[in-house]
């Protein structure tokens, strides 16, 4: 199937898997699904720039398609000495649950978001994608000079307007749907939770670069919804959590392939920053707090061991599972299964649409 994303991309299918930061997205699911005809998207905004070198030359190795890497445009946050600390005395029970160390010191972020471009630079990653925001110019241009296709994340209008005035020369909008972080960046996430199905043509409408839908698209029947709606490639992100290439945890994996379309919700609990995911007791309890959440980077550095403590006891109650609305249409498959089901479905569909309808 050509559309204006395979062209630009140079893959076979208007698939993208999405980049997920944390795990989920291994060298073998990226390249099982570049080697399948889409694009594979390794997550990389926490990783250090050599964990970060390291992932590149393995994926390397896996394929000889193209690939891509996400980072998150960093911000700034400058929370109080005693928003932070609140925050902390307030997790400490969930440290005493875990029988972990109480009142850590804040981790400073290993991740170091220049030094990072400077390995996609390096490297030459064909494809190069941000959230959260707009890399600077200087930025968007070498990657652009080096070869790489830069891709942005817009939640509005306004903001895919603004990526493509700083030139990237793809958008993927981001509906409401979506697992994981939202990628708002202009107002505050709560005003931008636009649905996929009044996102994509609006934001078609708006901007001349390509469109990749993003949230809910789990099948060939979101792909192919997402073409007619005028979006060039659909990015899948929660439908290869559940692959069984996918670095997800485990008890994750079972929550993904075993909860329904109305178990998640949005929620600044883990990050400080709005991201969807299957309730957890911590997102629940954590409504109780009366204070203010310090937001990202801050409270995932503060969350961070209890997330890690949870998940070596097997605990989901306080791990975060990001995950989409469209829960009941996953299931365990191989990554290649996943891309080319997906497709024949997506095909038959568009070949039989006048028959159907
Ligand atoms: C576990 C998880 C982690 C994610 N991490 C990232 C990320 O690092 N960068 C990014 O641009 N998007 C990230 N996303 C959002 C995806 O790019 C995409 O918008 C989303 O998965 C699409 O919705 P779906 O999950 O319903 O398919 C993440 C999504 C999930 C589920």
């Amino acid at each position: 199937m050509d559309t204006k994303i395979t062209r630009m991309l140079n893959i076979q299918y208007p698939i993208l898997q999405a980049p997920m930061a944390g795990g989920p997205t291994t060298p073998e699911l990226i390249a099982a699904v570049s080697n399948a005809g889409g694009l594979g998207n390794l997550g990389a905004g926490y990783l250090t720039p050599e964990q970060l070198r390291h992932a590149i030359k393995e994926i390397k190795q896996l394929t000889k398609q193209p690939f891509g890497v996400n980072l998150f445009v960093p911000e700034k946050s400058d929370e109080s000495e005693d928003t932070i600390s609140q925050m902390s005395d307030y997790l400490n029970k969930y440290r005493v649950e875990l029988g972990i160390t109480q009142n850590p010191i804040i981790p400073k972020a290993s991740e170091s978001f220049y030094e990072q471009v400077q390995v996609l630079l390096e490297e030459q990653v064909p494809v190069a994608s941000f959230t959260f925001g707009i890399p600077a110019q200087h930025i968007i241009d070498s990657l652009k000079q080096q070869g790489s296709v830069v891709i942005g994340t817009a939640t509005t209008v306004d903001e895919a307007k603004q990526l493509e005035l700083a030139g990237v020369d793809a958008v993927a909008a981001q509906g409401s749907e979506a697992g994981g972080h939202r990628g708002t960046f202009l107002k505050e996430a709560a005003h931008s939770q636009i649905g996929t199905m009044a996102l994509v043509p609006q934001v078609v409408d708006h901007v001349s670069v390509p469109v990749i839908a993003a949230g809910g698209i789990m099948d060939g029947r979101g792909l192919a919804a997402s073409l007619l709606l005028g979006a060039s490639a659909a990015q899948m992100g929660t439908v290869f959590l559940a692959s069984h290439e996918s670095g997800a945890h485990a008890v994750y994996k079972q929550k993904i392939v075993s909860s329904h379309e109305d178990a998640t919700e949005i929620t600044s609990a883990y990050s400080g920053k709005a991201a969807r995911g299957i309730r957890t007791k911590f997102m629940e309890d954590m409504q109780q707090f009366s204070g203010a959440i310090p937001a990202y980077p801050i409270q995932n550095a503060l969350t961070k061991d209890i997330r890690q403590a949870a998940a070596k006891a097997n605990n989901p109650e306080y791990m975060s599972l990001w995950a989409g609305q469209g829960l009941r249409l996953a299931s365990e498959r191989a990554a290649a299964d996943i891309v080319r089901q997906t497709m024949d479905q997506a095909l038959n569909l568009i070949k039989n649409l006048k028959y159907e309808m």
